[in-house]
């Protein structure tokens, strides 16, 4: 494990082993080499910054890159002018696309003042040919390109650009390779992703992400739940669980192990408190899960549950294999055995040949099912996906049936989390809130002499905020709900001394 490998004991005389991880060891144990030389060189620490601009899945795979920076010297920071600056980006969208490419301007800006700059860019947006064709033609001063199948490289392409003098692009097309073991410098101390997979197989119409990504892999259950095991050891009270269609886990996997047999698994680890996982494609949510859901102590009370549209003839045209009614029977069935259950949901609005009415079906869908919140997005076309050659909705139509479909989603998802009103809930106390309205929440909340306003999550997802002590982030409090602002809540604790105790705050 990563954690027993000695850099200092690696013989670096005998070149690179062929084998992985060994070969990771191997270029981190150089690496740090040459990070050493650069601080001797400049006088000063060397400093590194990791920017995520995706999903969950994205933003786990950023921690892997800060564990190898950390490891192998680098000095990590929040700050844009760093020595070593990497993207790692996104393009499920098109804005995620352009904000990268307006960001690198900047970049550019700071590596004429400090020649010794490297910028490097991976994630999924550099998985597209038109992207590195872009790079290469507007963007010379990047150092470093990969993708998303090589990302466990990071150590060797690294070092590479520290003695190579030219741009380096390493992107590979597919791999069926997952590395495990690698060093991983977590956000948060007592919460984490874990991807239990790879890819996607759905090729939903209007989708990039197979194309960026590959094809479903699955984790080996043994390495998850030692992966989870590890983090509950290191102080992980919380854990999220994923993949880009959870429900499909272990179908490439030789001992047929479903999602919901996993979780159980998971259930079973000692000292863990919280399960969180996504996505859950609506088509292969099974009643097994549901009822490994219902029975356990330890998974939320959410679901993240995409509907993208509420027409039949959308859904179909979308591949997404399931009708409006038999998501909505769903949802109901879900609600049925867990009725406290928080239910949320990604939506598009603007697909190809998408009409007003199609838009209808949509709002009577989160009418029926009331989501307790529901990211709404404008459709985007990515080159390459069927939905691409498909004849494009005018502008001004996508812009009103945005505009209804949010509206909707606002007033329902309201009414859904009022109805936590008075209610005593556990939250993870996720951190100190010190933003511009926290001193007026505190006189509100008659908050004592040294407390902070905290930022809780519930276990359905809903966030609460709540005088406490900055020693309670990362334990688990009882609050009572007091007031709902919208979409979250200001809080009271029940006992403002919980989880402090054994951390020693108050001795
Ligand atoms: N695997 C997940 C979603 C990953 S992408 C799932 O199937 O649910 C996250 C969300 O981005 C999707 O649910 C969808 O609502 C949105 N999305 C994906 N492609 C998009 C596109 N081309 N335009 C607009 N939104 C898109
Ligand atoms: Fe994209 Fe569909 Fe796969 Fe989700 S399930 S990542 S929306 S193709
Ligand atoms: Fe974006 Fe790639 Fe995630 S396209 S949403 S970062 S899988």
């Amino acid at each position: 494990m990563y954690e027993r490998v000695d850099l200092d004991a690696i013989d670096l005389g005998m070149g690179p082993p062929s084998l992985e991880p060994q070969r990771q060891y191997y270029f981190m144990a150089k690496l740090r080499k040459t990070v050493d030389q650069e601080k001797k060189r400049l006088g000063r620490p060397l400093t590194a910054c990791v920017v995520t601009f995706g999903c969950q899945m994205n933003a786990r795979e950023s921690e892997k890159l800060s564990g190898i920076l950390q490891m192998t010297g680098f000095e990590l920071s929040e700050q844009e002018n760093s020595d070593f600056v990497i993207y790692n980006t996104c393009t499920v969208r098109d804005n995620a696309n352009q904000k990268v490419y307006g960001r690198l301007g900047v970049l550019n800006g700071y590596k004429k003042k400090n020649p010794n700059m490297k910028i490097a860019l991976c994630g999924c947006m550099t998985q597209e040919e038109t992207v590195i064709a872009k790079l290469k033609e507007s963007y010379p001063f990047v150092d470093l390109i990969f993708g998303t199948h090589n990302l466990y490289a990071f150590a060797e392409l690294v070092y590479r650009t520290y003695h190579e003098k030219h741009m380096l692009i390493e992107v590979w097309k597919e791999s069926d390779r997952i590395v495990e073991d690698l060093p991983v410098l977590r956000k948060y101390p007592f919460k984490s992703g874990i991807n239990i997979m790879f890819g996607c197989n759905n090729f939903c119409s209007y989708c990039i992400v197979p194309y960026v990504r590959g094809r479903e892999r699955s984790r080996e259950p043994k390495e998850i739940l030692r992966e989870i095991e590890r983090l509950v050891q290191d102080g992980v009270v919380e854990i999220m669980l994923l993949g880009q269609n959870v429900n499909s886990y272990g179908k490439n996997l030789e001992d047929g192990i479903t999602f919901a047999q996993l979780l159980r698994e998971v259930e079973k680890i000692e000292g863990l408190q919280r399960i969180r996982f996504m996505t859950s494609h609506p088509k292969d949510l099974s009643d097994e899960l549901i009822q490994v859901m219902k029975e356990s102590k330890k998974i939320c009370k959410h679901l993240h549950l995409p509907l993208q549209s509420g027409s039949d003839r959308i859904l179909k045209a979308m591949n997404r294999r399931y009708t409006k009614e038999s998501y909505i029977a769903l949802a109901e069935k879900i609600r049925r055995e867990i009725p406290e259950i928080a239910i949320t949901t990604d939506i598009i609005v603007g697909f190809p040949g998408e009409t007003a009415e199609d838009v209808e079906d949509t709002i009577d869908v989160i009418r029926r099912v009331q989501y307790d919140n529901a990211f709404t997005f404008v459709y985007s076309k990515r080159t390459g996906t069927p939905a691409a050659a498909m004849e494009q909705v005018p502008e001004e139509q996508v812009r009103e049936g945005f505009d209804k479909v949010l509206k909707c989603v606002q007033e329902t998802a309201r009414m859904r989390v009022q109805r936590y009103q008075g209610q005593i809930q556990e939250a993870l106390v996720e951190e100190v809130n010190d933003g511009s309205n926290s001193e007026e929440a505190l006189r509100e909340l008659n908050a004592t002499e040294g407390q902070v306003l905290l930022t809780g999550r519930l276990s359905n997802n809903t966030i609460v905020h709540f005088p406490g002590l900055p020693g309670q982030v990362g334990t688990i409090v009882r609050v009572r709900l007091e007031e709902c602002r919208g979409f979250y809540y200001l809080g009271r604790m029940e006992d403002p001394l919980e989880g402090t105790k054994e951390k020693g705050v108050l001795n």
